[in-house]
């Protein structure tokens, strides 16, 4: 969580809780499972190495959950197989190449124009509520709306109605990256059953129409239906909310920072805008791996079993501005890297044109943070009468 008594210039470093040491921000049971590598040299080092630190257990829940909790996922059979994200060697390769053809560089590039139009949309219905006097949280109205829709063009893949999505996504995220109690585990349990299910049905639904959308590529690759499943899992929270998290923080840091008028004359401010919060205060600012046997790597031993959290941004990277460990390195490294940079960028310069002299409202908003994902919770903004465009 922020410090409340933090001032309005208080920088991303200071605000966002996993840019400091991890292990500060971390409860104990989470420090007694993980070894946190700080060192960015390290963590690239480990990264290019995948089958001595695995990626197997980029989808275990962070801690152990409680029978209740376990009874109600094996009560919806709720599975994620090893698969992309999760998986290693020629089986990892070849799924990861029929997911890279549905984000390559021409199809996101052609994104962008679309994404401009319904940015400026939604700020014409803003721009209405603004007169009427009212504060607007940018997080909810745009940062949200965003990202699924994007997702559902690129993928031709069905996407849950708005609210299940943001309820079931967050609940997903702090089930599987979280430290809930044992009762909330069992409310996440019900709601992570819920989105497998849908997703069961979605799933089928989309290779049977076998229209070129993602799930059917992956079915005629031969990838069964429980890795499609695990697959769209992990697709709806990466592709999507990970990019509403990065761009409420961007959104939250050009008015906060008073860099909301640079963002709407230069593309330049608004990508290095973009590139200080990857380097500072990343969305998904640690990755997890796990030590396949005892190895030995820059002086530091490492053994077989024992889990790391790699630190992607904020520390070092935050203070020499090197967001080149945001996305992954190496084999594993974020297929979608190049369209979330992109959506950040392009919200945040279409709002800053569309909404003109637009003003934080209140105080620095609270952070959420989990074992690898953080965001500002809310981006209350308002717009003062005399810059109201006519
Ligand atoms: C702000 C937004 C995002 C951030 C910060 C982010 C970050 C990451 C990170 C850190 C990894 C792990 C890399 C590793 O294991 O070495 C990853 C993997 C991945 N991300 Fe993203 N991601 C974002 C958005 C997206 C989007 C929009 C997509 C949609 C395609 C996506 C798809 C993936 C996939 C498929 C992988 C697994 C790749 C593999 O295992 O081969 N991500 N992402």
């Amino acid at each position: 969580m922020s410090c409340p008594f933090a001032s309005p210039s208080a920088t991303l470093a200071e605000l966002a809780p996993l840019a400091g040491p991890l292990p500060d921000a971390y409860p104990e049971e989470i420090n007694r499972r993980y070894r946190s590598i700080e060192d960015p040299a390290l963590v690239r080092r480990i990264l290019l190495r995948p089958e001595d630190f695995t990626p197997a257990n980029a989808l275990d829940t962070a801690i152990d959950l409680e029978p209740a909790a376990l009874r109600i996922l094996a009560a919806q059979r709720f599975s994620l197989p090893p698969v992309l994200a999760s998986a290693g060697g020629k089986e990892h390769l070849a799924v990861r190449r029929v997911v890279a053809r549905f984000f390559s560089p021409a199809k996101v590039a052609a994104q962008a124009g679309p994404i401009a139009e319904r940015v400026a949309g939604i700020c014409a219905g803003l721009a209405e509520d603004y007169r009427g006097g009212a504060q607007v949280d940018l997080a909810q109205r745009l940062a949200d709306v965003i990202p699924p829709e994007v997702m559902a063009r690129l993928t031709g893949v069905p996407i849950p109605p708005a609210a299940e999505l943001k309820r079931w996504s967050q609940d997903s995220l702090e089930l599987f990256w979280g430290w809930p109690d044992a009762r909330r585990q069992v409310e996440l349990a019900a709601s992570a059953a819920q989105f497998h299910a849908w997703l069961d049905t979605s799933v089928a639904e989309a290779v049977a129409r076998d229209d070129a959308n993602l799930y059917a590529a992956l079915h005629h690759a031969g990838v069964d239906p429980a890795r499609i499943r695990s697959l769209g899992y992990f697709l709806t929270i990466a592709g999507q909310e990970t990019t509403a998290m990065l761009i409420a923080t961007a959104l939250r840091t050009a008015l906060h920072e008073g860099r909301w008028e640079q963002c709407a004359q230069s593309e330049q401010a608004t990508a290095e805008l973009v590139g200080q919060v990857l380097a500072q205060a990343s969305s998904v600012p640690t990755w997890r791996r796990r030590v396949a046997a005892d190895v030995e790597l820059d002086g530091e031993q490492f053994a077989a079993g024992e889990q790391l959290v790699l630190k992607l941004s904020g520390g070092v990277l935050g203070e020499e501005g090197d967001d080149s460990l945001a996305f992954g390195f190496g084999i594993h490294r974020c297929l979608g890297a190049g369209l979330a940079r992109m959506e950040t960028e392009v919200v945040l310069a279409s709002a800053a044109r569309a909404l003109p002299g637009l003003k934080p409202a209140g105080a620095e908003p609270d952070w959420m943070h989990l074992l690898s994902f953080q965001a500002p919770q809310t981006v209350w903004s308002t717009q003062p009468a005399a810059e109201m465009a006519a």
